[in-house]
Order: structure tokens, then sequence, then C-alpha cells
């Protein structure tokens, strides 16, 4: 195994840390594990071989390698940012009361865990926390609450987003499973809007496309306390931003959030369609995109070269 650097205030050297990002990809660029996500239909073109890593420093330096401009659907990373424009809007003490921030809210010797959580939403970053969150955006109907999701995401990015039409068409087709939970949240009244329109606007914020670059500015905006660091704005508060690191750190990686934080050691959050989004407070974001997922869904390559990246560039919090 490689050396591990002690995490210090700032990234090392600029050359070196392009020289280590090109480490990271030459050394699992071969790697063939993982199988690319096929629950929605659309996803299952992507080739297995697209790889693209891009670190951008919380003063806006990036570092990148590999397919750096092929778009993607954001997925499941998009969750962290809508619970954070969310917080921003609602206040981050009531967006808990409505969405919880834990990571299975049961009592250490609960054994319903799994399928009971007293009919509430367990966080924000899981689907039916996710649903939930994307039902408080505020807006009088569904198309004002994607336009101000979009507008934010965009803002997060330093770039407009627009959603990628087919893949959101494949997974409209095909969600069966979330408008379920969606019905299911509502009748508890635990989801804030209509269910079948609260699913499609999630849909379809899981459909917007981002680069892996545009993925690091997003991770590097929530290291910068809340400022793009490319464009200078600010795109959520200090104290609002704080909170959503939190929440990824406790469920980013689902049911593996222990084991990602224990051998990572940050916040970090994964989507089906390839993406991690890794962020070291002060220092800056890390984002990779490779499509073959483990079995619990996350990127095979992007889970080694944010391990390797992690220990290298001394990102690590603990
Ligand atoms: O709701 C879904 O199933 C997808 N739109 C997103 C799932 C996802 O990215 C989970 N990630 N690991």
């Amino acid at each position: 195994t490689a050396p591990s650097r002690v995490s210090t205030g700032e990234l090392p050297r600029a050359e070196e840390v392009q020289q280590l990002v090109t480490e990271a990809y030459e050394r699992y660029r071969a790697t063939a594990d993982g199988t690319v996500a096929d629950y929605i239909p659309v996803l299952a073109e992507a080739s297995p071989d697209l790889f693209g890593i891009s670190v951008v420093g919380a003063r806006g330096r990036s570092f990148e390698i590999g397919d750096v401009d092929t778009r993607f659907s954001v997925q499941s990373v998009s969750k962290p940012f809508v619970f954070a424009l969310v917080c921003e809007a609602v206040g981050y003490e009531s967006a808990r009361h409505h969405l919880g921030v834990n990571s299975t809210g049961f009592p250490f010797d609960s054994l319903m865990a799994v399928e009971l959580n007293d009919h509430r939403t367990m966080n924000p970053l899981v689907n039916a926390g996710a649903i939930a969150t994307t039902s408080l955006v505020p807006g009088a109907d569904a198309a004002q609450k994607f336009e101000r999701i979009s507008a934010g995401l965009s803002r997060f990015a330093g770039r407009d987003l627009s959603v990628n039409e087919e893949v959101y068409a494949s997974e409209a087709a095909s969600n069966l499973r979330n408008q379920g939970i969606a019905h299911l949240l509502k009748s508890y009244g635990r989801l804030y809007f209509d269910p079948d329109e609260a699913t499609d606007v999630y849909t379809r914020q899981c459909s917007l496309e981002v680069t892996v670059h545009d993925l690091a500015v997003m991770a590097a905006t929530l290291s910068n306390g809340g400022v793009n660091p490319q464009t200078h704005e600010r795109v959520i508060a200090t104290g609002v931003c704080r909170r959503v690191l939190a929440v990824m750190a406790t469920a980013g990686l689902y049911e593996l959030s222990g084991d990602w934080l224990y051998e990572i050691g940050m916040p970090g959050k994964s989507g089906v369609s390839g993406g991690i989004v890794t962020v070291s407070p002060g220092k800056g974001g890390l984002a990779t995109f490779s499509p073959p997922l483990d079995v619990a869904g996350n990127s095979v390559r992007g889970q080694l070269v944010t391990k390797y990246l992690s220990d290298r560039l001394g990102l690590n919090l603990f």
C-alpha cells in the first residue's frame, strides 16, 4: 500500500497534485471489476471504459485527467446539493425536523431499523428522504420547484446544467418503486408536495447532466464554506454547508457510509451513473467518473481512486 500523508491545511504543490492524479489514473485504468447499472435501462448503454478524475482546490485550481468532458446524469450525487438548497430556503433546523439526519434513526438495539423508522424519513440522501427533500423545495408548482433545483445546482457547478431527456424518460418509465415510496411517505404526512409530481421533479433532478469537472467544482464549493471558488459566488451559507457535510459523512455512501469514512475519512456521495464526489473541507473537492459499480451501487474505480488520493494528497480528515 502507498504511504499516507497526514492532513494539513493545504493541498500539496500544484505539480505534485497533478502528478498524483495522473498516477491514480494510470494505476486503476485497467481495473475491470464492476457492472454498469441497468435498472434504469438507458444507463446500461454507458461504456465501462469511461474514466475521469478531477480535483478542484478550495481556491479554484483544477487538476484533471481522462474523460473530463463526458456528460453523464448526476443521479444521487444531486441529493446533498438539493438538501443544501432546502436548508438555505427553510433553515437547517426545519430541514432536520422535516427530513431527519440520522443513519437509521433507531436505538442501538433495534431489530426493526431496516424495515421501520417510526414512519419518518431517515436522512436526505437515501431515496425516501431525497424525494421528501425535493418536495420541500420552494415553488408553487413542479416547474417552479425544478427551476429552483436546476438553477441552484448550476450555481454550485458554475455553469448552466440541463436535463438529459433520454435518461429522464427512461427512469420515468421505470421508477415504480420511487413512486411507491412517495405515496407511502404522503400517507404518513412526511412528503410535502403531490407524490407523483414530487417523484417527477426528483427524477428530473437525477437526470441533470454533469461532467466530472462539474462535480469537482460542486464539491469544491462545499469545501470552501459554500462559495464557488471559480465563480466566487456564495451559493449557500457557511452554517448550511457544515450541516450538509455532516449528513454526507453520516449517510453519503448509504449502508457503507461507515466503511467509507473508515477508509477515506471524508464526506462523500455516490451515484448510479458512476460519479463519486468527496469533500476535504478547506482543501478542495475530488470527483471521479467510472460507470462500473460494485454490488452496493458504488463506482469500483471511483472508490479505488478516492482511497488512493485521500491518502496521497492528505485529504483524510482524521
Ligand atoms: O432514484 C434512483 O434510483 C436514481 N435516480 C438515483 C439512484 C442513485 O444514484 C443511487 N446511487 N447510488
